[in-house]
């Protein structure tokens, strides 16, 4: 029966022809063929967007539901969805493309929603305290060039942190690099991170 939850999620512009879809379609696959009891929940941040942090935004996020005008309100839904939904995953895949050092903008739009005080993190008087119990979380990069372990790969101590300010430590990074560098690097690069997606799906 299938009781436990894998949340895949997908940022890449491209619907078509992107590296990080397949790999991460590719993980998906096999962590299926491997543990068939997970079923699989699909959040394309690119086929249905979310909307960037705005005055409206913040004011649902930061006041009591009784005070919410029917906009508010239809916000604070779309949230509490996500949320629930991210915490309810047993664990979690991520198709990450590089963009200009960084990660998309989609997902981007994706974290300032999950993020809330109260929710999946709270202040305590010792400092911020993640709220998420730990669950694995696979983040497949795709990036045009090698940044691993370089001050250009601004994506891993971001999410990193961030996920590990949730409450989440298992945060593991599959990396495919090089990809635009010929065909020689690229293949390297795919046939990498294949061959890692094999060990963690496993
Ligand atoms: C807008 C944009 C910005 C990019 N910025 C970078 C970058 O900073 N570093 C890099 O190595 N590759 C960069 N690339 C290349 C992509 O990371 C690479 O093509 C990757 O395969 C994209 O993921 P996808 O195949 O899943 O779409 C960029 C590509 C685009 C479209």
């Amino acid at each position: 029966m299938s009781n436990k939850r894998l949340l895949h999620i997908d940022s890449s512009a491209r619907l078509t022809g992107s590296d990080s879809r397949r790999l991460s379609s590719q993980f998906v696959r096999q962590w299926i063929d491997n543990h068939p009891e997970y079923q699989v929940i699909e959040r394309d941040l690119v086929s249905k967007p979310l909307p960037h942090l705005d005055e409206t935004m913040l004011a649902a996020m930061m006041s009591p539901t009784e005070q919410h005008t029917p906009e508010m309100a239809r916000i604070a839904e779309r949230i509490n969805m996500l949320i629930d939904e991210f915490l309810s995953a047993d664990a979690v895949v991520l198709g990450v493309p590089m963009y200009n050092l960084g990660i998309p903008s989609t997902l981007k739009a994706y974290i300032d929603h999950i993020v809330m005080a109260g929710r999946t993190f709270t202040y305590t008087e010792k400092g911020a305290v993640g709220l998420v119990t730990d669950k694995p979380v696979f983040i497949i990069t795709a990036r045009g060039g090698v940044h691993s372990g370089m001050v250009t790969d601004q994506q891993v101590p971001y999410l990193k942190t961030l996920f590990n300010f949730l409450g989440i430590q298992q945060v593991n990074f599959i990396h495919s690099e090089g990809l635009n560098m010929g065909d020689e690097l690229r293949s390297k690069g795919i046939a990498e991170a294949q061959a890692e997606i094999g060990r963690y799906a496993a």
